[in-house]
């Protein structure tokens, strides 16, 4: 009875401490939600140099402002470059609509974004260098990737995803390369380690991604296979594609043709459709998907989740691939276009202050190639 009764009260202290800490966390949420802040408040009320910046307050398209801000200084390790282009991906658009939601709770900004500058992928001309830098100099025309690239400058570390832009390159295919180009080369080379003569196939072959990816597979010698809609195929075709397969009229998964790579860039099958057509020691490489109002709570991760939970069960090898920021790739992509192997592809250019359309029209999920910004 007595044991009864000490059982009965720890489960109580339990269920209470519980509760308690449920309360206590939910304060905390709504705590850290309210106090959500940035620094919009200053922005404007500077004394310096000004610019001309693309700069949101608060989530969304419709609070996009292309306004003058303080044009920023470079600190002995950086470089300060006057960009001349830059491009639009659907990072961009994950950080304006502050979607998947989960990127909010993990330091994006709960209730307003954080970081009030957009844009990622640049290219542009060295203007001033800091005191320890002496791999570039004012003049040189760079590209690469920085935080705060929808601006007429940028302050990048010299160390940082930057490198020289061949002089064969137009600013607008140099910055067209850093996401898309990098993403597509270590999705080949590093996760599909694809080899000649293999069959690859690139789902979202028209895209950003999609345009690089079925490129670079080809120069690896890959029998390559995109999938586009009807109007894109000639299109990924021109950029060697051995075949292709319009997804309004026929679904990949369904076909007996079996593929020893698959990349991924719209993840809109269920990982046993795609493991199906994997040979039986295929590699299925997620890169992304889902459309701008699809995130939910926890966009594409819920997929990688499951991708390398089931990935541990089975022979193939499926996961989802982070790129990561390359000064070496960067140098070697732009190598390939300098030399013909890879043509950068752009749909569509527009001004600084056109942003927010140039990020509505990513946003629909059907570019063909990139979209460029050019900055004045
Ligand atoms: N994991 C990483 O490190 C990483 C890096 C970069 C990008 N990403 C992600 O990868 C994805 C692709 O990026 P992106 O820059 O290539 O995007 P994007 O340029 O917006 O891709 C648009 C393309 O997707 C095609 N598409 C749409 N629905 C399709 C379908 N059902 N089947 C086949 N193709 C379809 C469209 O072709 P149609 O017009 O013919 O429909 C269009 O050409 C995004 O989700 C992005 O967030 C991930």
């Amino acid at each position: 009875m007595k044991i009864k009764r000490i059982l009965k009260s720890i489960l109580k202290w339990i269920s209470f401490a519980i509760l308690l800490a449920l309360f206590v966390g939910i304060i905390a949420l709504f705590v850290a939600y309210w106090r959500s802040t940035n620094n919009c408040d200053q922005l404007t009320a500077t004394q310096g140099d000004k610019m001309k910046a693309i700069v949101y307050c608060d989530y969304g398209l419709a609070n996009l402002k292309f306004t003058d801000v303080e044009k920023p200084t470079p600190t002995d390790d950086q470089l300060l470059v006057r960009v001349r282009a830059a491009s639009v991906n659907p990072y961009d658009w994950h950080f304006v609509e502050g979607t998947p939601k989960i990127m909010r709770a993990m330091g994006v900004g709960l209730r307003k974004p954080k970081d009030t500058r957009l844009g990622v992928d640049f290219a542009g001309t060295v203007e001033a260098v800091g005191q320890n830098v002496t791999q570039y100099k004012p003049g040189d025309e760079v590209f690469g990737g920085s935080t705060g690239a929808f601006a007429q400058y940028l302050c990048r570390r010299a160390t940082g995803s930057v490198a020289l832009k061949p002089a064969g390159l137009t600013f607008e295919q140099a910055a067209a390369i850093n996401i898309a180009g990098i993403t597509a080369l270590q999705a080949v080379r590093d996760k599909g380690k694809v080899q000649p003569g293999q069959k690859v196939l690139i789902n979202g072959a028209s895209g950003g991604v999609g345009t690089f990816a079925v490129q670079i597979a080809k120069s690896y010698g890959a029998d390559v296979t995109g999938v586009c809609s009807a109007r894109n195929t000639e299109l990924v075709q021109s950029l060697g594609a051995d075949h292709v397969i319009d997804y309004t009229k026929d679904d990949f998964t369904k076909g007996d043709q079996r593929y020893d790579v698959v990349i991924d860039n719209v993840a809109n099958h269920s990982l046993s459709e795609s493991r199906r057509v994997l040979t039986p020691n295929g590699i299925y490489v997620m890169v992304g998907g889902g459309s701008a109002n699809e995130q939910g709570f926890v966009g594409a991760l819920g997929k990688a989740l499951n991708a390398a939970i089931y990935s541990r069960f089975i022979k193939q090898k499926m996961g989802m691939m982070m790129a990561q920021p390359s000064t070496k790739d960067l140098t070697l992509l732009a190598e390939m276009v300098e030399s013909g192997k890879l043509k950068p592809v752009i749909d569509r250019t527009y001004k600084l202050s056109e942003l927010p359309a140039a990020i509505a029209y990513l946003e629909e999920g059907h570019a063909r190639g990139k979209v460029v910004i050019a900055v004045e």
